[in-house]
C-alpha cells in the first residue's frame, strides 16, 4: 500500500497534490505521509509482538525530523540514538528516558554523563573500556546505568559494504570469542547494571536468512552466560530490515521477521528491543524535485533536477536506486540519465534508466526518500538545506524550514587580521 499515488493523473501524498506542495513551499522538498509512518509502526510492532515481551527503539538517525519523533512517540515507540544530539531530540518529542537506548560506537565522556543525567533506558556498549567508564561514572553520580554490551556477531549480511556492522571487519561490537570474558570483568561493577547483549549486523537487509544466523548465535552466548551465573534479561536485536527501492523488489515483511524471532528466542525469556530505521521511515517520504533542464547529450539525454547529492546523498554514496516518478504522467516513457546540478559527476541520481517523459518544469518525485533523506542532506556547493513538509489527510505542514545559503554563510566570520 502506498500513500503517495495518482489521483486524476496527478501524484498526490494522502489527499495533497504534490503539485499543490511544489507551488506553495519551493522545491526540492522531503515530503512524509503521517499515515505511512504510522501504518508502518503498527505493522512492525504488531510483527514483533509475536515473539513475546518487546521494546521497541525507533532508531532516529533514519529520519529525526521532530514531528516524525513525535508520531513515533505517539505510537508508543522509545529511540534509539547515537549522539547527544539524537537524545536531546528524542526527549524533545516527548520520548520518555526510560525509552531511551544510547547506541555508538564513539560515545564521548560528555555524551555518557548527559545520557546518565537524563536517565536514559539503556547504554549498548561497544567496548569493554566504554563499560568501565560508565560503570565509574555513574557510582559516583551513586547511579547503575543499565547496559548492554554490543557483540559483533561475525555474520555476512549480504548488504552494501558501507552499511554492513556485523562482520568481524567492521568496527562495531566486540567479538563474539571475547564476549564472555568482557561480560564477566564488567558484570560486578557497581556503577553499571550489565543486563543482556546487543547486535546489529547491517541494514537494507534483503533476507531473514543473516538476521538468524546472528540471533541463533547471540542465543548461545545467552545461554553461555548464563551458565556462568549471569542474569540476562535483556537482549537488544537491532534494526536492519530492507525496505524495496525499486518498484518489483520483494522483501521479508515484519510479520515474517517476527515469526522468525518468535521462533529462535522462544526459550530465551528476555525482553526483546529492537531498532527499526528504514522499515519505518523508508517508504514514508518522497523527494519532490524539479526538472530544469532536458540536456541532449551523445548518448542518453540528461535530465537535470533541481535536487542533488547534498539533499540525497545515498545514490552518490552507495550506488543506490529511489525510482524516479513525473507528479504529472502522461503515460509516455524516455530513457535518460538524472543528474542533479552540483559540479561533480558523483552528483547522478541515475543512469540510461527508463523513466516518465518529462521537460524543463516539470516535477517529480524520488521514492522511498523518507529514511537516510534529508538527515544526510548538507549544503554543499552552497546550497540551502532542503525543507521538510509532513502531510496528514487533505493538510500539510512545513516541519522543517529550507535554510538559505545565506543563514549558513550568517554562522562564518572573517577574522578581522584578514
Ligand atoms: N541500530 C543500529 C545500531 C544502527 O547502526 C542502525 C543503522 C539501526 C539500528 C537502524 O537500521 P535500519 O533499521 O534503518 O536498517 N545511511 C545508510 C544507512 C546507515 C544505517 C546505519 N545504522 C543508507 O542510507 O542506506
Amino acid at each position: 500500500m502506498d500513500d503517495f499515488a495518482p489521483k486524476n493523473g496527478v501524484l498526490h501524498a494522502e489527499d495533497v497534490p504534490l503539485t499543490r506542495i511544489a507551488e506553495e513551499v519551493g522545491t526540492p522538498v522531503y515530503v512524509y505521509s503521517r499515515r505511512t509512518f504510522e501504518r508502518h509502526a503498527r505493522a512492525f510492532r504488531e510483527g514483533m509482538e509475536q515473539a513475546g515481551k518487546i521494546h521497541l527503539a525507533y532508531a532516529i538517525k533514519a529520519n529525526p525530523n521532530l514531528a516524525v519523533l513525535r508520531i513515533m512517540a505517539n505510537m508508543g515507540y522509545g529511540a534509539d540514538v547515537v549522539s547527544v544530539g539524537e537524545m536531546r531530540r528524542a526527549l524533545a518529542a516527548g520520548m520518555k528516558p526510560a525509552d531511551i537506548v544510547f547506541s555508538g560506537v564513539g560515545k564521548t565522556v560528555m555524551e555518557l554523563e548527559a545520557g546518565l543525567d537524563a536517565g536514559i533506558g539503556q547504554f549498548n556498549l561497544e567496548l569493554e573500556e566504554e563499560g568501565s567508564v560508565l560503570a565509574a561514572l555513574a557510582a559516583k553520580r551513586g547511579q547503575r546505568a543499565p547496559a548492554v554490551l554490543r557483540v559483533n556477531p561475525d555474520v555476512d549480511a549480504g548488504t552494501h559494504a558501507k552499511i554492513s556492522t556485523g562482520k568481524a571487519e567492521n568496527k562495531f561490537g566486540v567479538a563474539i570469542s571475547d564476549a564472555v570474558a568482557i561480560f564477566d570483568r564488567l558484570a560486578p561493577l557497581d556503577g553499571l547494571d550489565l543486563r543482556g547483549v546487543a547486535i546489529h549486523i547491517g541494514s537494507q537487509l534483503q533476507s531473514l536468512a543473516p538476521l538468524e544466523q546472528a540471533y541463533v548465535r547471540i542465543g548461545e552466548l545467552v545461554a553461555e552466560l548464563r551458565a556462568r551465573g549471569h542474569r540476562i534479561t535483556h537482549v537488544d536485536l537491532g534494526g536492519g530490515l530492507g525496505v524495496p527501492y525499486r518498484p518489483d523488489d520483494v522483501f521479508p515483511s515484519p510479520a515474517e521477521l517476527g515469526a522468525m524471532v518468535a521462533r529462535v528466542t522462544k526459550d530465551w525469556g528476555v525482553t526483546l528491543m529492537f531498532e527499526p530505521g528504514r522499515v519505518i521511515a523508508g517508504n514514508a517520504g518522497v523527494l519532490l524535485t524539479k526538472v530544469i533542464w532536458v540536456k541532449p547529450a551523445v548518448g542518453d539525454p540528461w535530465v537535470i533536477v533541481d535536487a542533488a547529492m547534498n539533499d540525497l546523498a545515498r545514490p552518490a554514496l552507495y550506488d543506490a536506486f529511489h525510482d524516479f516518478v513525473a507528479v504529472e504522467q502522461t503515460g509516455e516513457r524516455m530513457v535518460a540519465n538524472i543528474a542533479g546540478p552540483v559540479c561533480e559527476s558523483g552528483d547522478t541520481f541515475a543512469k540510461n534508466r527508463e523513466i516518465d517523459v518529462v521537460e524543463s518544469g516539470d516535477l517529480a518525485i524520488f521514492r522511498t526518500a523518507g529514511a537516510y533523506g534529508a538527515t544526510m542532506a548538507s549544503t554543499y556547493n552552497s546550497r540551502a538545506l532542503v525543507p521538510e513538509v509532513l502531510v496528514d489527510g487533505d493538510r500539510y505542514a512545513v516541519v522543517a524550514d529550507r535554510i538559505a545559503a545565506e543563514t549558513v554563510m550568517g554562522a562564518e566570520r572573517v577574522p578581522d587580521w584578514l
